[in-house]
Protein backbone atom coordinates (compact mmCIF):
# COMPACT_ATOMS: atom_id res chain seq x y z
CA UNK A 1 0.00 0.00 0.00
CA UNK A 2 2.49 2.84 -1.16
CA UNK A 3 1.16 6.53 -0.49
CA UNK A 4 1.51 8.94 -3.48
CA UNK A 5 3.03 12.40 -2.89
CA UNK A 6 1.24 15.47 -4.54
CA UNK A 7 -1.39 13.22 -6.22
CA UNK A 8 -3.93 14.56 -8.99
CA UNK A 9 -7.51 14.83 -7.29
CA UNK A 10 -9.02 15.41 -10.58
CA UNK A 11 -9.56 12.81 -11.78
CA UNK A 12 -10.97 11.14 -9.20
CA UNK A 13 -13.91 13.24 -8.45
CA UNK A 14 -17.15 14.18 -10.93
CA UNK A 15 -16.02 17.53 -11.16
CA UNK A 16 -12.95 17.04 -12.26
CA UNK A 17 -11.68 20.65 -10.95
CA UNK A 18 -8.08 20.85 -10.71
CA UNK A 19 -7.04 19.80 -6.62
CA UNK A 20 -4.13 17.86 -5.52
CA UNK A 21 -3.93 15.73 -2.13
CA UNK A 22 -0.66 16.31 0.31
CA UNK A 23 -0.72 12.57 0.06
CA UNK A 24 -2.73 9.78 -1.61
CA UNK A 25 -3.47 6.35 -0.25
CA UNK A 26 -5.79 3.51 -2.30
CA UNK A 27 -7.15 0.87 0.19
CA UNK A 28 -8.09 -2.20 -1.69
CA UNK A 29 -8.07 -4.80 1.49
CA UNK A 30 -10.03 -3.92 4.64
CA UNK A 31 -6.84 -4.88 6.73
CA UNK A 32 -4.68 -2.48 4.95
CA UNK A 33 -7.06 0.57 6.63
CA UNK A 34 -5.82 0.28 10.19
CA UNK A 35 -2.20 0.63 8.61
CA UNK A 36 -2.76 3.88 6.59
CA UNK A 37 -4.64 5.04 9.84
CA UNK A 38 -1.94 4.97 12.44
CA UNK A 39 0.91 5.93 10.18
CA UNK A 40 -1.31 9.13 9.54
CA UNK A 41 -2.14 9.71 12.97
CA UNK A 42 1.82 9.04 13.92
CA UNK A 43 3.12 12.19 11.50
CA UNK A 44 0.07 14.19 12.58
CA UNK A 45 -2.23 14.06 9.32
CA UNK A 46 -5.60 14.69 8.77
CA UNK A 47 -7.52 11.87 7.19
CA UNK A 48 -9.88 12.65 4.48
CA UNK A 49 -11.83 9.55 2.52
CA UNK A 50 -12.48 9.46 -1.12
CA UNK A 51 -15.02 7.25 -2.71
CA UNK A 52 -16.34 7.67 -6.26
CA UNK A 53 -15.92 11.35 -5.66
CA UNK A 54 -19.31 12.01 -7.25
CA UNK A 55 -20.85 14.36 -4.15
CA UNK A 56 -17.54 15.97 -3.40
CA UNK A 57 -16.26 19.76 -4.39
CA UNK A 58 -12.78 19.97 -4.00
CA UNK A 59 -12.07 24.23 -3.75
CA UNK A 60 -8.84 24.20 -2.76
CA UNK A 61 -5.81 21.51 -2.12
CA UNK A 62 -6.31 18.58 0.20
CA UNK A 63 -3.67 18.78 3.20
CA UNK A 64 -2.85 15.72 4.84
CA UNK A 65 -3.89 12.00 3.34
CA UNK A 66 -6.64 11.33 1.15
CA UNK A 67 -7.52 8.01 1.80
CA UNK A 68 -9.27 6.01 -1.92
CA UNK A 69 -11.69 3.33 -0.78
CA UNK A 70 -11.76 0.65 -3.51
CA UNK A 71 -12.66 -2.46 -1.50
CA UNK A 72 -14.46 -4.69 -4.10
CA UNK A 73 -16.79 -7.66 -3.45
CA UNK A 74 -20.72 -8.69 -3.83
CA UNK A 75 -21.75 -11.44 -1.26
CA UNK A 76 -25.59 -13.21 -0.98
CA UNK A 77 -27.05 -15.12 1.35
CA UNK A 78 -30.51 -16.65 2.11
CA UNK A 79 -33.06 -14.45 4.21
CA UNK A 80 -33.81 -16.57 7.27
CA UNK A 81 -36.26 -14.65 8.03
CA UNK A 82 -38.12 -15.04 4.60
CA UNK A 83 -37.68 -16.99 1.75
CA UNK A 84 -38.92 -14.38 -0.92
CA UNK A 85 -35.90 -12.19 0.18
CA UNK A 86 -32.09 -12.19 -0.99
CA UNK A 87 -29.52 -10.43 1.52
CA UNK A 88 -26.61 -8.62 -0.83
CA UNK A 89 -23.60 -7.32 1.01
CA UNK A 90 -21.40 -4.97 -0.92
CA UNK A 91 -17.89 -3.83 -0.73
CA UNK A 92 -17.66 0.30 -0.11
CA UNK A 93 -15.61 0.21 -3.38
CA UNK A 94 -18.34 -1.06 -5.68
CA UNK A 95 -19.22 1.01 -8.23
CA UNK A 96 -23.47 2.03 -7.07
CA UNK A 97 -25.00 1.59 -10.93
CA UNK A 98 -22.98 -1.76 -11.36
CA UNK A 99 -24.50 -3.02 -8.23
CA UNK A 100 -27.94 -2.24 -9.41
CA UNK A 101 -27.48 -3.56 -13.00
CA UNK A 102 -25.63 -6.45 -11.11
CA UNK A 103 -28.91 -7.17 -8.78
CA UNK A 104 -31.40 -6.75 -11.45
CA UNK A 105 -29.66 -9.33 -13.51
CA UNK A 106 -29.91 -11.83 -10.90
CA UNK A 107 -33.83 -11.28 -10.49
CA UNK A 108 -33.21 -9.38 -7.14
CA UNK A 109 -35.47 -6.68 -7.21
CA UNK A 110 -35.69 -2.96 -5.02
CA UNK A 111 -33.05 -0.74 -6.11
CA UNK A 112 -34.32 0.23 -9.63
CA UNK A 113 -35.19 3.40 -9.44
CA UNK A 114 -31.62 4.29 -7.72
CA UNK A 115 -30.16 3.80 -11.57
CA UNK A 116 -27.02 5.35 -13.35
CA UNK A 117 -26.50 8.07 -9.72
CA UNK A 118 -23.06 8.06 -10.18
CA UNK A 119 -20.44 7.00 -6.78
CA UNK A 120 -19.75 4.32 -5.03
CA UNK A 121 -21.19 1.95 -2.49
CA UNK A 122 -19.77 2.86 0.48
CA UNK A 123 -20.58 6.57 -0.13
CA UNK A 124 -24.32 5.90 -0.68
CA UNK A 125 -25.23 5.66 2.68
CA UNK A 126 -23.82 8.53 4.03
CA UNK A 127 -26.15 10.76 2.57
CA UNK A 128 -28.91 8.17 2.15
CA UNK A 129 -29.11 8.39 -1.97
CA UNK A 130 -32.91 8.79 -2.75
CA UNK A 131 -34.52 9.01 -6.53
CA UNK A 132 -37.92 8.45 -8.21
CA UNK A 133 -39.54 7.02 -4.92
CA UNK A 134 -36.73 4.98 -3.32
CA UNK A 135 -34.06 5.66 -1.30
CA UNK A 136 -31.19 3.61 0.14
CA UNK A 137 -33.03 3.30 3.63
CA UNK A 138 -35.67 1.62 1.79
CA UNK A 139 -33.87 -1.93 1.47
CA UNK A 140 -30.54 -1.19 3.53
CA UNK A 141 -30.28 -3.79 6.12
CA UNK A 142 -26.33 -3.10 8.20
CA UNK A 143 -23.72 -1.80 7.65
CA UNK A 144 -20.00 -2.35 9.13
CA UNK A 145 -17.46 0.17 9.27
CA UNK A 146 -14.24 1.11 10.93
CA UNK A 147 -14.70 3.10 13.64
CA UNK A 148 -11.42 5.14 13.84
CA UNK A 149 -12.07 6.40 17.18
CA UNK A 150 -12.24 2.93 18.92
CA UNK A 151 -10.48 1.27 15.88
CA UNK A 152 -12.98 -1.18 16.13
CA UNK A 153 -14.98 -2.93 13.37
CA UNK A 154 -18.20 -1.98 13.95
CA UNK A 155 -22.09 -2.91 12.53
CA UNK A 156 -24.89 -0.52 12.73
CA UNK A 157 -28.49 -1.70 11.35
CA UNK A 158 -30.78 0.11 9.25
CA UNK A 159 -32.88 2.32 12.38
CA UNK A 160 -29.00 2.99 14.50
CA UNK A 161 -27.98 4.61 10.90
CA UNK A 162 -30.63 7.61 12.00
CA UNK A 163 -31.35 7.66 8.02
CA UNK A 164 -34.01 10.84 6.91
CA UNK A 165 -33.64 13.01 3.84
CA UNK A 166 -30.24 12.91 2.30
CA UNK A 167 -28.91 12.51 5.93
CA UNK A 168 -27.73 9.69 8.31
CA UNK A 169 -25.71 9.20 11.52
CA UNK A 170 -22.69 9.31 9.36
CA UNK A 171 -22.77 12.99 8.70
CA UNK A 172 -24.22 13.37 12.42
CA UNK A 173 -22.48 11.82 15.11
CA UNK A 174 -20.15 9.61 13.84
CA UNK A 175 -19.15 12.29 11.57
CA UNK A 176 -14.72 12.02 10.06
CA UNK A 177 -14.99 9.36 12.52
CA UNK A 178 -16.63 6.13 10.35
CA UNK A 179 -15.08 4.83 7.30
CA UNK A 180 -17.82 2.40 5.58
CA UNK A 181 -16.77 -1.06 4.85
CA UNK A 182 -19.11 -2.73 3.27
CA UNK A 183 -23.53 -2.35 3.51
CA UNK A 184 -26.04 -5.01 3.34
CA UNK A 185 -29.34 -4.92 1.39
CA UNK A 186 -32.62 -7.21 1.59
CA UNK A 187 -34.48 -7.40 -1.85
CA UNK A 188 -36.93 -9.04 -2.99
CA UNK A 189 -36.80 -11.99 -5.63
CA UNK A 190 -40.45 -10.82 -6.93
CA UNK A 191 -40.46 -7.64 -8.73
CA UNK A 192 -42.25 -5.01 -7.15
CA UNK A 193 -42.05 -1.49 -9.18
CA UNK A 194 -42.46 1.47 -6.81
CA UNK A 195 -43.91 4.06 -9.38
CA UNK A 196 -45.21 6.79 -7.53
CA UNK A 197 -42.80 9.66 -8.07
CA UNK A 198 -44.42 12.72 -10.42
CA UNK A 199 -41.62 12.17 -13.28
CA UNK A 200 -41.63 8.46 -13.67
CA UNK A 201 -45.39 8.26 -13.17
CA UNK A 202 -45.41 11.15 -16.80
CA UNK A 203 -43.09 8.57 -18.00
CA UNK A 204 -44.59 7.46 -21.56
CA UNK A 205 -46.20 4.18 -20.74
CA UNK A 206 -45.51 4.45 -17.19
CA UNK A 207 -48.54 2.26 -15.19
CA UNK A 208 -48.57 0.58 -11.85
CA UNK A 209 -47.40 -2.83 -12.86
CA UNK A 210 -44.41 -2.04 -14.75
CA UNK A 211 -41.51 -4.90 -14.14
CA UNK A 212 -38.59 -3.82 -12.75
CA UNK A 213 -36.63 -3.76 -15.81
CA UNK A 214 -39.06 -1.13 -17.33
CA UNK A 215 -38.66 0.75 -14.31
CA UNK A 216 -35.11 0.73 -14.69
CA UNK A 217 -35.07 1.39 -18.17
CA UNK A 218 -37.29 5.08 -17.84
CA UNK A 219 -35.38 6.02 -14.55
CA UNK A 220 -32.11 5.65 -16.97
CA UNK A 221 -34.00 7.38 -19.61
CA UNK A 222 -35.12 10.16 -17.35
CA UNK A 223 -31.91 10.74 -15.95
CA UNK A 224 -29.98 11.06 -19.33
CA UNK A 225 -32.28 13.47 -20.36
CA UNK A 226 -31.88 16.34 -17.54
CA UNK A 227 -29.10 15.08 -15.78
CA UNK A 228 -25.77 15.84 -17.22
CA UNK A 229 -23.62 12.74 -17.56
CA UNK A 230 -20.39 13.09 -15.04
CA UNK A 231 -18.02 11.26 -17.80
CA UNK A 232 -18.67 14.28 -20.35
CA UNK A 233 -19.38 17.16 -18.16
CA UNK A 234 -18.29 17.58 -14.54
CA UNK A 235 -20.79 17.89 -12.00
CA UNK A 236 -21.90 16.47 -8.33
CA UNK A 237 -25.38 15.88 -9.34
CA UNK A 238 -27.79 18.03 -7.43
CA UNK A 239 -25.32 20.32 -5.83
CA UNK A 240 -28.25 21.81 -3.11
CA UNK A 241 -30.33 19.44 -0.83
CA UNK A 242 -34.21 20.20 -1.51
CA UNK A 243 -35.08 22.31 1.51
CA UNK A 244 -37.69 21.04 4.44
CA UNK A 245 -39.72 23.67 6.00
CA UNK A 246 -42.90 23.78 8.17
CA UNK A 247 -46.28 23.70 6.07
CA UNK A 248 -47.00 27.52 7.17
CA UNK A 249 -43.58 28.71 6.03
CA UNK A 250 -44.48 27.06 3.53
CA UNK A 251 -48.21 28.33 3.06
CA UNK A 252 -46.65 31.84 3.17
CA UNK A 253 -44.93 31.17 0.22
CA UNK A 254 -47.57 29.79 -1.56
CA UNK A 255 -49.56 33.07 -1.10
CA UNK A 256 -46.90 35.02 -3.40
CA UNK A 257 -45.79 31.60 -5.42
CA UNK A 258 -49.19 29.83 -5.84
CA UNK A 259 -47.47 27.42 -8.44
CA UNK A 260 -44.41 26.88 -6.17
CA UNK A 261 -43.91 22.25 -6.35
CA UNK A 262 -44.76 21.09 -2.64
CA UNK A 263 -43.44 17.56 -1.78
CA UNK A 264 -44.80 15.34 1.65
CA UNK A 265 -42.38 13.77 3.64
CA UNK A 266 -44.03 10.59 4.53
CA UNK A 267 -41.85 9.56 7.17
CA UNK A 268 -38.15 9.09 7.83
CA UNK A 269 -37.94 8.44 4.49
CA UNK A 270 -38.39 10.27 1.64
CA UNK A 271 -41.03 9.01 -0.87
CA UNK A 272 -43.06 11.79 -1.63
CA UNK A 273 -45.75 13.05 -3.68
CA UNK A 274 -47.00 16.28 -5.04
CA UNK A 275 -49.54 18.04 -1.43
CA UNK A 276 -51.43 21.06 -1.42
CA UNK A 277 -49.08 21.44 2.16
CA UNK A 278 -52.64 22.22 4.09
CA UNK A 279 -51.68 20.34 7.11
CA UNK A 280 -50.08 22.98 9.74
CA UNK A 281 -48.02 20.33 11.69
CA UNK A 282 -45.97 19.08 9.34
CA UNK A 283 -42.94 19.71 7.37
CA UNK A 284 -42.79 19.65 3.76
CA UNK A 285 -40.16 19.59 0.98
CA UNK A 286 -39.96 21.94 -1.58
CA UNK A 287 -37.43 21.98 -4.88
CA UNK A 288 -34.25 23.82 -4.73
CA UNK A 289 -34.34 23.58 -8.83
CA UNK A 290 -37.90 25.28 -8.67
CA UNK A 291 -36.28 27.98 -6.16
CA UNK A 292 -33.22 28.56 -8.03
CA UNK A 293 -34.65 28.23 -11.73
CA UNK A 294 -37.41 30.83 -10.60
CA UNK A 295 -34.62 33.26 -9.24
CA UNK A 296 -33.34 33.47 -13.15
CA UNK A 297 -30.42 30.99 -12.42
CA UNK A 298 -30.89 28.24 -15.12
CA UNK A 299 -28.62 28.15 -17.74
CA UNK A 300 -26.33 30.94 -16.25
CA UNK A 301 -22.80 30.72 -16.75
CA UNK A 302 -19.55 32.44 -15.07
CA UNK A 303 -17.08 31.59 -17.57
CA UNK A 304 -16.41 27.84 -17.33
CA UNK A 305 -18.68 27.13 -14.75
CA UNK A 306 -22.54 27.36 -14.68
CA UNK A 307 -26.08 26.45 -13.89
CA UNK A 308 -27.18 23.42 -16.09
CA UNK A 309 -29.94 24.18 -18.68
CA UNK A 310 -32.03 20.78 -17.93
CA UNK A 311 -31.79 21.15 -14.14
CA UNK A 312 -30.91 24.10 -11.93
CA UNK A 313 -29.96 22.08 -9.12
CA UNK A 314 -26.85 20.80 -10.91
CA UNK A 315 -24.35 23.56 -10.86
CA UNK A 316 -21.23 22.21 -13.99
CA UNK A 317 -17.74 22.72 -14.83
CA UNK A 318 -17.75 23.25 -18.77
CA UNK A 319 -13.74 22.49 -19.05
CA UNK A 320 -10.94 24.33 -17.09
CA UNK A 321 -13.47 25.54 -14.16
CA UNK A 322 -12.37 25.51 -10.50
CA UNK A 323 -13.51 24.78 -6.96
CA UNK A 324 -13.43 28.26 -6.49
CA UNK A 325 -15.03 29.05 -9.11
CA UNK A 326 -18.04 26.80 -8.33
CA UNK A 327 -17.79 27.61 -4.90
CA UNK A 328 -18.28 31.04 -5.71
CA UNK A 329 -21.43 30.24 -7.70
CA UNK A 330 -23.06 28.53 -5.53
CA UNK A 331 -22.76 31.63 -2.63
CA UNK A 332 -24.61 33.59 -4.93
CA UNK A 333 -26.76 31.18 -5.51
CA UNK A 334 -27.66 30.67 -2.15
CA UNK A 335 -27.79 34.52 -1.67
CA UNK A 336 -30.50 35.21 -4.36
CA UNK A 337 -32.73 32.53 -3.61
CA UNK A 338 -32.68 33.66 0.20
CA UNK A 339 -33.10 37.37 -0.80
CA UNK A 340 -35.74 36.21 -3.51
CA UNK A 341 -37.95 33.69 -1.27
CA UNK A 342 -36.31 34.10 2.53
CA UNK A 343 -35.35 29.97 2.15
CA UNK A 344 -31.53 29.22 3.09
CA UNK A 345 -30.55 26.44 0.63
CA UNK A 346 -27.83 24.06 1.91
CA UNK A 347 -25.48 22.24 -0.13
CA UNK A 348 -25.99 18.52 -1.05
CA UNK A 349 -22.49 18.25 -1.78
CA UNK A 350 -19.66 17.66 0.50
CA UNK A 351 -17.26 20.59 0.58
CA UNK A 352 -13.82 19.87 0.63
CA UNK A 353 -11.75 21.69 2.63
CA UNK A 354 -14.95 22.79 4.63
CA UNK A 355 -15.23 26.38 3.98
CA UNK A 356 -14.87 28.29 7.42
CA UNK A 357 -18.55 29.81 8.22
CA UNK A 358 -20.01 26.75 5.87
CA UNK A 359 -21.93 28.10 2.62
N1 LIG B 1 -37.81 22.00 -11.40
C1 LIG B 1 -37.73 23.30 -11.83
N2 LIG B 1 -36.63 23.67 -12.57
C2 LIG B 1 -35.65 22.79 -12.90
C3 LIG B 1 -35.75 21.43 -12.48
C4 LIG B 1 -36.85 21.07 -11.70
O1 LIG B 1 -38.59 24.11 -11.55
O2 LIG B 1 -34.69 23.20 -13.56
C5 LIG B 1 -38.97 21.57 -10.59
C6 LIG B 1 -39.73 20.47 -11.33
O3 LIG B 1 -40.73 21.04 -12.11
C7 LIG B 1 -40.28 19.63 -10.23
C8 LIG B 1 -39.33 19.84 -9.09
O4 LIG B 1 -38.51 20.96 -9.40
O5 LIG B 1 -41.53 20.08 -9.81
C9 LIG B 1 -38.52 18.61 -8.77
O6 LIG B 1 -37.65 18.32 -9.85
P1 LIG B 1 -37.03 16.88 -10.09
O7 LIG B 1 -38.11 15.85 -10.17
O8 LIG B 1 -36.09 16.98 -11.24
O9 LIG B 1 -36.26 16.53 -8.75
P2 LIG B 1 -35.32 17.38 -7.77
O10 LIG B 1 -36.08 17.64 -6.52
O11 LIG B 1 -34.74 18.56 -8.46
C10 LIG B 1 -34.44 15.23 -6.56
C11 LIG B 1 -33.10 14.71 -6.13
C12 LIG B 1 -32.37 14.11 -7.31
C13 LIG B 1 -33.22 12.96 -7.85
C14 LIG B 1 -34.59 13.52 -8.27
C15 LIG B 1 -35.54 12.43 -8.69
C16 LIG B 1 -32.44 16.09 -4.24
C17 LIG B 1 -31.52 17.17 -3.75
N3 LIG B 1 -32.33 15.79 -5.54
O12 LIG B 1 -34.18 16.29 -7.47
O13 LIG B 1 -31.15 13.56 -6.82
O14 LIG B 1 -32.60 12.35 -8.98
O15 LIG B 1 -35.21 14.19 -7.13
O16 LIG B 1 -35.94 11.70 -7.58
O17 LIG B 1 -33.21 15.55 -3.47
C18 LIG B 1 -28.84 14.01 -6.48
O18 LIG B 1 -29.07 13.86 -5.27
O19 LIG B 1 -27.69 14.26 -6.90
C19 LIG B 1 -29.95 13.90 -7.43
C20 LIG B 1 -29.80 14.12 -8.73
Amino acid sequence: MAWQADADLAPLTTFAVPARAQWLCRIDQEDELPAALQQADDRDLTVTILGGGSNMLLHADVPGLVVRMQLAGIRHQADPADTDAVLVTVAAGENWHQLVEYCLRQGWYGLENLALIPGSVGAAPVQNIGAYGVELADTLVSIRYFDTQTVQVRELDRDECQFAYRDSIFKRTLKNTAIILSCTFRLSRTPRAVVTYPALLQYPGASADMSPQQVFDAVCAIRRSKLPDPAKLGNAGSFFRNPVISADACAALQQRWPDIPVFAITSATTSATTTSATAATTDVKIPAAWLIDQAGWKGVRRGAVGVHGQQALVLVNYGGGTGQQILDLATEIVSSVQHTFGVRLQPEVCIVPAPPGGL
